[in-house]
């Protein structure tokens, strides 16, 4: 097991996290023993992340402690991996509207004490006020406005020089344009918007049609009013 980030593991071309539940799988995921330790493979057909990760992605800042926000969170496929990153220093305040899959994710949140599951409109901020900033806002909405939600998050949640990540899925944003137009499109409107992106990278074939962009929120004089 080759350790290319703080907790994410790769092994033959296939990547892992700890798991933090031993013996529990999220997803049908596989787990193996390595060194005392359960990993739990993280699949990149099924998370953005791991479609990322596996293509190469060169821009991760989440870690053991991390804060994180999660908008889109569904039944928690992705999330699971972040509570296995971030680790019981860690949370991940988990943001989904659709009350079906909520269900599932609040049996995670249950297992695993770093999982806070809201359920929210990520459209409406002051409906979860009351969380903390945080180092990391991933955001994977599948929603044509989904930009200007992240952007929204950020500057309500998103610590000074934080990192946002969106998986951009095209055809939910504009399905008249190419693929690239729509990420370069979403790339200037966070570049407009206080953002410096640092990477854009394509999750063909893992993921159809979608892209992933990680930005830095820009120093600003002050943090959010929180
Ligand atoms: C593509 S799925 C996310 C998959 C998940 N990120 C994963 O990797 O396991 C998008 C999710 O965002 C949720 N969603 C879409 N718009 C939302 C909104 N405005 N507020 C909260 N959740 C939303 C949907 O209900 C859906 O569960």
């Amino acid at each position: 097991m080759k350790e290319i980030f703080p907790g994410i593991y790769k092994e033959e071309k296939e990547l892992f996290t700890v798991n933090l539940i031993e013996g529990k799988k999220v997803y049908g995921e596989k787990l193996i023993k390595n060194s005392g330790k359960e990993f739990r493979q993280l699949d990149p057909t099924r998370s953005k992340l791991g479609a990322a990760l596996q293509i190469g992605l060169k821009n991760n800042h989440l870690k053991a402690g991390s804060k994180v926000l999660y908008l889109g969170a569904s039944t928690g496929t992705t999330v699971s991996h972040i509570s296995d990153i971030v680790g019981h220093d860690g949370i991940i305040y988990a943001i989904e509207f659709a009350e079906r899959v909520f269900r599932s994710l609040s049996r995670l949140a249950k297992d695993r004490e770093n999982i806070a599951a809201i359920l929210a409109d990520a459209r409406k901020p002051e409906e979860y006020a009351w969380i903390e900033l945080c180092d990391v806002i991933f955001c994977d909405l599948a929603q044509p406005d989904e930009i200007d939600i992240a952007i929204r998050n950020a500057h309500e949640f998103l610590k000074q020089s934080g990192i946002l990540m969106i998986a951009i899925k095209s055809q939910s944003i504009d399905i008249a344009k190419s693929p690239q137009q729509v990420y370069k499109e979403a790339a200037a409107k966070l570049k407009q918007n206080g953002f410096d992106v640092m990477e854009q990278i394509d999750l063909e074939p893992y993921q159809e049609k979608h892209a992933m962009i990680v930005c830095r929120k820009q120093l600003t004089s002050k943090e959010p009013d929180k």
